[in-house]
């Protein structure tokens, strides 16, 4: 970045980004006092769909809004340049990791604890750039490390108000799986941080290019993460948006009673781990009888007000 002034916006609004994503993120995981919690993975991939479609429309602006310059650009630089995009799943891939780690650790962590101990980032940053780009740092930087450390230190030093905890506080025991988390980000930010840098600085290739391009990667890594750890809640609700688009609500609740039967069923015959009563055969019957009778009713009458 060559004008200072760009230099010193750009961190200025980091400074401003952090500090309201962390009390946000807490915030949400934590001390939301009702309604169901999201899901951290879907947000995870919820970030990088927003940052793709802001770097394409930073390209977009550099070429005077002409979508054949962005298209051009995008098939030159993205689909077919496939080794220099894939140069980027490696830094995407740890960054992923670290952005679902975040949500572990502020769930297990107060923001000011978590935002201290987060700082070490700058020192697994400075090692990685000594051995990855060659960078030497003088006599006032190590020792600013140093301190960095015993600060990080003091701040994990358990304190007399731990005995006593706050209304909001963790459960005990968490704080090590938030500390943890942390650490492991830590790391994960140095490396990716100065991975991502050497890729920049060693190549001609626009800013916003390289980050559509690492977004791209985050996205499908996001996607598999949020399979694995919530598959089944983050697709049930997809699917239970399609029902409410293409059915309704009503007929939704009928669906999933349905369900408990057909597992019921399952259960009794292919497992044969439940003993169904009369009661339940009746129950399961009304139920099936009941959906049945809600869609006939639906297809009979479908606007209600006429009727
Ligand atoms: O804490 P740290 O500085 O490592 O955080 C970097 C964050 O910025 C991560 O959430 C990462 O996904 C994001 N990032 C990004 N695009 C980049 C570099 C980092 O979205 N080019």
């Amino acid at each position: 970045m060559a004008s200072p002034r760009l230099k010193y916006l750009s961190l200025g609004v980091l400074v401003f980004q952090t500090t309201s994503l962390v009390l946000t993120m807490r915030y949400s995981r934590t001390l939301q006092a009702e309604g169901p919690r999201y899901l951290a993975s879907s947000a995870v991939v919820v970030a990088e769909m927003m940052k793709i479609l802001a770097c394409v429309l930073l390209v977009f602006k550099e070429h005077n809004y002409s979508v054949r310059a962005l298209n051009s650009i995008l098939r030159q630089e993205i689909a077919h340049k496939p080794i220099e995009t894939l140069k980027l799943a490696i830094p995407s891939g740890i960054y992923t990791l670290q952005n679902n780690l975040l949500y572990v650790a502020l769930s297990n962590l107060d923001a000011a604890t978590y935002q201290v101990t987060y700082q070490l980032k700058i020192l697994t940053t400075a090692l990685f750039s000594v051995s990855m780009l060659g960078r030497r740092l003088g006599v006032y930087q190590w020792l600013s490390l140093l301190v960095l450390m015993a600060g990080v230190a003091l701040v994990q030093w358990p304190s007399e108000s731990a005995a006593a905890p706050e209304k909001d506080a963790p459960p005990p025991g968490s704080q090590l799986v938030g500390v943890a988390a942390v650490l492991v980000a830590c790391c994960s930010s140095g490396f990716a941080g100065v991975y991502f840098e050497k890729i920049l600085k060693e190549s001609k290739q626009s800013v916003w290019v390289r980050n559509i391009q690492l977004g791209l990667f985050g996205l499908v890594f996001g996607l598999f993460g949020m399979l694995a750890y919530d598959g089944e809640r983050a697709l049930g609700g997809l699917v239970i948006a399609a029902v409410i688009k293409y059915a309704d609500n009503i007929l939704k609740g009928f669906a999933t009673s349905l369900s408990i039967i057909l597992s019921t069923l399952i259960s009794y015959f292919l497992l044969q781990d439940f003993n169904p009563t009369g009661v339940f055969f009746m129950g399961a019957i009304l139920v099936i009888a009941a959906t049945f009778l809600y869609g006939y009713e639906g297809r009979a009458a479908p606007n209600p007000s006429r009727a």
